[in-house]
């Protein structure tokens, strides 16, 4: 048996749901720059659960759906009272919102095929919802309803920030859902695929996956490539800056990727993104400084930005507060994650790997007094 560390280049699923090939990236066939140019979000949620774009009809009832879960069960606000919002990442808030979820959902552990699609559907609603409501409870604003005219992208802002949103902003929030929505096997959908695979429900799947992300080198480098930047604070400090912590070996967050080896084709889309907004606010320096480093990177380290580095700027300039950006990723990506989780349930056996065993043996067990 020979190892790879990181499962690299180890393929362990079939899959329909998501393609990475010669660094393009489809949804079911579906180019993501045709996906992110023209669909909402609604549109590709149906599309990674069904394996085909909906109808007109089709779209209608699975929008009226989707608004009509969206409504968080009392005794999930209850607990938020009881937790410490402020002080606490949102992304182990989110991480225990869903768990709660689960708890209060008298179909968790009913496993067929029709109750997990009904699930599926309360999961991605309320997450939104969830997201959105602690945020506000933590500023001691109160939550705002959300509104079944609206589409998944603008009912977050708008229960978030609680104004109407600009439709730019819309737009942009639409894009980002759409590209953050998939991405094969990457470290969270994985695990929620491990999940699963002994038999487990959807909302353990989903608590596991956000857990996963949750770290800094997968979903959790939006809010570090922000922090980054704050750092970095002028354009002109950007290249000294990369350039100490490149001596020091340290990494740059929202650079390089497992998979993509000349560049994330989901990043130009956001760069686009980015460079809007930020000029939107008058603010293009965010756009500039980020700009500088990617291609310092790509110079130096040959490295391509990844989805996590123009999503920072974006989202900064949408006034979205940084420790919300992973959340954000994981409502996106929720979506992902059921799918894969529905095709595992369908095809399914038990996920369970190998180690090679390298520690000492045949030691000589010593009562505790003799050691
Ligand atoms: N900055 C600087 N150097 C980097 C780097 C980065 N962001 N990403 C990789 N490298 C370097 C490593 O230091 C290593 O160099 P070495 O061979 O001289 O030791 C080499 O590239 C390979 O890196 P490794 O961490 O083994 O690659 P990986 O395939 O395991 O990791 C990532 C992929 C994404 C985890 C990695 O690129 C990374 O940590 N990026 C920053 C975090 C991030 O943006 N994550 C979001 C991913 S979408």
């Amino acid at each position: 048996m020979s190892t790879s560390k990181g499962l690299e280049g180890v393929i362990v699923a079939e899959t329909d749901i998501t393609s990475i090939v010669d660094d393009q990236l489809a949804y079911v066939g579906y180019s993501i720059d045709d996906l992110a140019n023209h669909a909402l979000f609604e549109e590709v949620i149906y599309l990674l659960w069904n394996k085909k774009l909906p109808n007109q009809t089709e779209l209608k009832e699975f929008t009226h759906q989707l608004t009509k879960e969206m409504t968080l069960p009392e005794e999930l606000l209850n607990h938020f009272q009881t937790m410490n919002l402020e002080k606490t990442h949102p992304m182990s808030i989110l991480r225990t919102a869903v768990s709660l979820l689960g708890v209060y959902d008298p179909e968790v552990d009913i496993m067929s095929e029709e109750a997990n699609r009904r699930k599926a559907i309360r999961i991605q609603a309320r997450i939104a919802t969830a997201i959105a409501v602690f945020s506000r409870l933590r500023q001691g604003k109160a939550p705002i309803m959300p509104n079944p005219n609206y589409s998944y992208a603008e009912n977050f802002l708008h229960m978030l920030k609680g104004e109407a949103i600009d439709p730019l902003e819309v737009e942009a929030f639409n894009k980002a859902l759409v590209l953050h929505a998939d991405h094969e096997l990457n470290a969270s959908t994985f695990t929620a695929r491990v999940c699963v695979a002994t038999l487990s429900d959807l909302y353990s799947g989903i608590t596991a996956a956000i857990g996963a992300l949750k770290g800094p080198l997968h979903g959790g480098a939006n809010e570090q490539v922000i922090r980054m930047l704050t750092e970095i604070g002028e354009v002109d400090r950007a290249i000294p800056y990369i350039e100490e912590k490149i001596a020091n070996k340290e990494k740059i967050m929202g650079m390089g990727h497992r998979v993509y080896k000349t560049g994330d084709p989901r990043a130009k889309h956001l760069k686009e993104m980015s460079r809007k907004l930020t000029a939107k606010i008058g603010q293009e320096k965010w756009y500039l400084m980020s700009e500088k480093i990617e291609n310092y990177i790509k110079e130096e380290k040959g490295l391509p930005a990844n989805v996590d580095f123009y999503s920072a700027s974006a989202y900064h300039s949408m006034g979205i507060d940084h420790d919300l950006f992973t959340p954000i990723f994981a409502m996106s990506r929720t979506s992902g994650w059921i799918a894969h989780m529905l095709e595992q349930y369908q095809n399914n056996r038990l996920i369970r790997p190998r180690a090679e065993y390298v520690g000492p043996v045949k030691h000589v067990y010593q009562p505790i007094s003799k050691r």
